[in-house]
This record gives C-alpha cells, sequence and structure tokens, in this order.
C-alpha cells in the first residue's frame, strides 16, 4: 500500500469531531477505497482539555491553527474552526501556501475570498476542496463539477439551509412559536454560532455564491446575492400558502438571464407536491438544469456531525487517491467576471398586508397595483377586528421592478400599518 496521506483537523466542535469519528470508525475501508491509509497526525482548537466525544491521545496538538497548517509532517489541511477570516483564513493561506491540500466546510470564507483562495491553490499545485460547504451531505459540488460537466447549466436552485427549513417545517407540523424551534435547531447542531447567520438567509446565500461560480464558470460573486431571511414569515403565512396549495421554503436560486447572472435567496413559495414542497426538516435540496440532461434533483442532510463529516471524507478521499479538481472546476484564472441580471425575472407574488380597517383602504391599495400592471389573481382578507385588516392578495405574473413600486406607494398610505410581505411563487 502507498504511503499514508497525513492530516491535521483544525477545529474539533461539531465538523471536526465528526470528521475524526468517521476516520477513527471507517479506518480500514477508507484505507482500502484510497489504496493508501488515511493518518490523523495533529490537532487544533481553543480549548486543550476539552472533551469531545473522540479519542486524540494519538495526536498532536497545536495552540495555533497555522502552525498546524505549516507542519512538515501534514499533506492534507482541514479547516472546520469557521470565520470568514481570522485563523480560518490565515491558516488555509498558509497551508495552499506551503503545498498543502485544504478541505474546508466553511463556505463563508470562501463565499468572500474564494477567487484567491483558489489561485493560491492552483499556483502551489495543492487542492481546495469545500464539498460540506454546499448543501451538507449532498454531493452537489461534485455533481456539478464532475458529473454534470459537460452541461451548460441554466439554473441551479434549492433549499441550503437546514436550520431554516427545520424550524420552517416544524412550525407547520407543531404550531410551536419560531425561538422555541430555532433553540432546539441549535442544540442539534445545526445552527451557525450566530443565528442571524442562518435566519437572515446569509448562510445559504453564501452557499449559493459558491454553486454558481461552479454552474456558470464566474468568480464567486456573494456581493451580488439578493438576500431575505425568513424572520418575517409568520405561523399565518404558512397556513395561507398550505391553504393554497404551497409550502413556504427559503429558496436560493441562481439563474443565466439574457443580461447575465441572477442570484437570490429568499423565502418563495413551491407546490406542496413539488419535491422542494415535499422536503422536511434539516434537509437540503438542490435542483440543477443542465442544456443535456434536463433537470436532475439531489436531497440529502443538509447539516450536523455526519453529514458534514461524509462531506469533507470525499474531499479527502479524492485528495488521497490522487484526484486534483480545480476549486470551482475549471482554473481559477479562467474563471469570468460575472455580469449582474439587472431586472430579474418575472413572477407572481403573495404579498400580506397589515392595513386600517377603514372604508376605502382596499380600493386604494388595489388602484395602485392597478395603476402599476399588477394584476390580482386572489384575494382573502382575514381576523380584521375594527381597526386593523390583515390582507393577502397573490397576483399574476408581474415584472419585479413594477410591484416593487407599487408595494412602496402602498407602505406610503396612512392605511398601512406595516411594510408589506412580498414572496415570490416560484415556477418550479
Ligand atoms: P463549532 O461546533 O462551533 O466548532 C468550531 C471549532 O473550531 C471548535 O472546536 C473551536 O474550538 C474551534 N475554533 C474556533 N476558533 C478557533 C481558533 N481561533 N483557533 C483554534 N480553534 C478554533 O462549529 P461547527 O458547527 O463544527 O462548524 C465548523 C465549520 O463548518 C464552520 O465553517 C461551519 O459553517 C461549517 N459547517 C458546519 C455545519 C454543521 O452542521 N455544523 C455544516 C456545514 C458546514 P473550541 O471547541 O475549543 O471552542
Ligand atoms: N447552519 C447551517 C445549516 C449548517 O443550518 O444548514 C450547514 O451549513
Amino acid at each position: 500500500m502507498s504511503k499514508p496521506l497525513k492530516i491535521a483537523v483544525a477545529g474539533l466542535g461539531t465538523v471536526g469531531a465528526g470528521v475524526i469519528k468517521m476516520i477513527q470508525t471507517h479506518g480500514d475501508l477508507l484505507a482500502r477505497r484510497a489504496g493508501r491509509p488515511l493518518e490523523i497526525v495533529a490537532v487544533s482548537a481553543r480549548s486543550k482539555g476539552k472533551d469531545r466525544g473522540v479519542d486524540l491521545s494519538n495526536y498532536a496538538w497545536e495552540d495555533d491553527p497555522v502552525a498546524l497548517a505549516k507542519r512538515d509532517d501534514v499533506d492534507l489541511f482541514v479547516e472546520v474552526m469557521g470565520g470568514e477570516d481570522g485563523p480560518a483564513k490565515a491558516s488555509c493561506e498558509a497551508a495552499l501556501a506551503a503545498g498543502k491540500h485544504v478541505v474546508t466546510a466553511n463556505k463563508a470564507m470562501l463565499a468572500l475570498h474564494g477567487q484567491p483562495m483558489a489561485e493560491l491553490a492552483e499556483s502551489t499545485g495543492a487542492a481546495l476542496r469545500f464539498e460540506a460547504a454546499v448543501a451538507g451531505g449532498i454531493p452537489i459540488v461534485k455533481a456539478l463539477t464532475e458529473g454534470l460537466a459537460g452541461n451548460g447549466i441554466a439554473r441551479v436552485m434549492g433549499v441550503m439551509n437546514g436550520t431554516c427549513n427545520y424550524i420552517l417545517t416544524k412550525m407547520e407540523n407543531t404550531g410551536a412559536s419560531y425561538d422555541d424551534v430555532l433553540k432546539e435547531a441549535q442544540a442539534l447542531g445545526y445552527a451557525e454560532a450566530e443565528p442571524t447567520v442562518d435566519v437572515g438567509g446569509i448562510d445559504a446565500a453564501h452557499k449559493l455564491s459558491l454553486l454558481a461560480a461552479t454552474a456558470f464558470g464566474t468568480r464567486v460573486d456573494f456581493g451580488k446575492v439578493e438576500i431575505e431571511g425568513i424572520q418575517r414569515i409568520t405561523l399565518q403565512d404558512i397556513k395561507n400558502a398550505a391553504d393554497m396549495g404551497y409550502k413556504i421554503k427559503l429558496l436560493g436560486v441562481a439563474q443565466q438571464n439574457e443580461d447575465g447572472i441572477e442570484q437570490r435567496m429568499q423565502p418563495c413559495l413551491v407546490p406542496t407536491a413539488s419535491p422542494l414542497g415535499q422536503l422536511e426538516g434539516v434537509s437540503n435540496m438542490v435542483v440543477v438544469e443542465g442544456d443535456f440532461i434536463g433537470q436532475t434533483v439531489y436531497q440529502g442532510p443538509g447539516a450536523g456531525e455526519g453529514p458534514t463529516a461524509s462531506a469533507i471524507l470525499g474531499d479527502i478521499m479524492d485528495i488521497a487517491r490522487g484526484l486534483i479538481i480545480p476549486a470551482f472546476g475549471q482554473p481559477a484564472a479562467g474563471l469570468a467576471q460575472p455580469n449582474s441580471s439587472s431586472k430579474g425575472s418575472d413572477a407572481a407574488y403573495y404579498l400580506r398586508f397589515s392595513l386600517t380597517d377603514a372604508p376605502g383602504t382596499l380600493a386604494k391599495l388595489a388602484s395602485i397595483l392597478g395603476a402599476h400592471d399588477v394584476s390580482i389573481n386572489r384575494m382573502h382578507q382575514y381576523g380584521h377586528n375594527g381597526k386593523t385588516a390583515p390582507l393577502v392578495i397573490v397576483t399574476h405574473t408581474t415584472p419585479r421592478a413594477a410591484l416593487d413600486t407599487a408595494l412602496a406607494e402602498i407602505c406610503a398610505l396612512s392605511a398601512s400599518l406595516a411594510e408589506p410581505v412580498a414572496l415570490r411563487i416560484e415556477s418550479l
């Protein structure tokens, strides 16, 4: 058997402990499959004494992850500390500069620094791999860079944040409050250290920007992702959507429009009967549309110790076998500067207004929508009490700009008591 692949692991939390467990559990299996043993040589975290549920006694300890990355006895550096800058970035750069392979689950870091890091990796002949950074255990980066490599990609979309899908489906299924379900997701190890990164859509937007770069051969452009979180979604919205045959999902879409790439991460309505509508709990789903293959759908657990470790091991195994693929599926220097689509694609919308319950209010609102060519498909007023009147409207397909202008005018009405909620109804 060939010489071992020597591995360092920086970060011993949910993901790092999972990686170590997997290598310890499947050592023989992995060695047979790779044709060489995988050997963890050293680890790092903040607190040396902490019990992490895994035996670390055979590994050297480094307090400093940069020193860990530079060790002479390390071939491959696993970064699972998190954080877009700081020790994560410094240690990955140190490893790549020294020609050591890097496997990371850190979408925040790559969404912001993916291009220069990919260039650095290629300059030293090292691999930079990030399967675990997108959609947890689903091998979607591999699907795009390998299995679908012959296709032009038109659209890639999906549910890519386990915490948000867990919250939305658990609220619907149990009627539990948003806060209680978020606490559960944190206890189960799904959520990011700062929960607004999850519920605000930022974590999923990081992932979408990485998929868009991989799918369209462009430089990662996180700044151009339109982002809206799930914080304003109420149980009533979930029920209203269900009554109309829809589910609310935090959906990411990256698509090639005529004038450039559209990237958005926002709560959307999807048909209940669709695969995305059926997605429950912490699961993720990614849908890829290729010009020769048509539509393909990938589903699996999107977060947690086991699924994330599984994705990391997939990358490690490739490297152990000598498969060095450019980070975004093509040499970094050839990745194009992306053009952003200026107007976005048209869609129907679910709108929820909170209005004063007074004569003429509905007429004013309807006339503003009409003046901007926004056509009403269905309407439902509920729970009005003489003072306030929640109103739900579903529009016909409309250009986004026209809807935005109409909503701004409605918002300025004295009868408007809160900013309207507008959720796109995604065509699948
Ligand atoms: P976590 O449980 O909070 O673990 C983070 C680990 O990094 C801890 O062991 C911590 O040390 C260590 N660490 C933090 N700062 C450090 C520093 N300055 N120097 C050395 N060690 C440091 O986080 P996680 O959930 O495993 O996530 C790790 C990464 O994976 C993040 O990038 C996250 O976005 C990504 N990810 C997570 C999941 C998931 O389901 N959890 C899924 C996909 C991707 P101490 O333990 O000593 O404090
Ligand atoms: N916090 C993330 C989620 C972890 O909930 O999906 C996986 O990236």
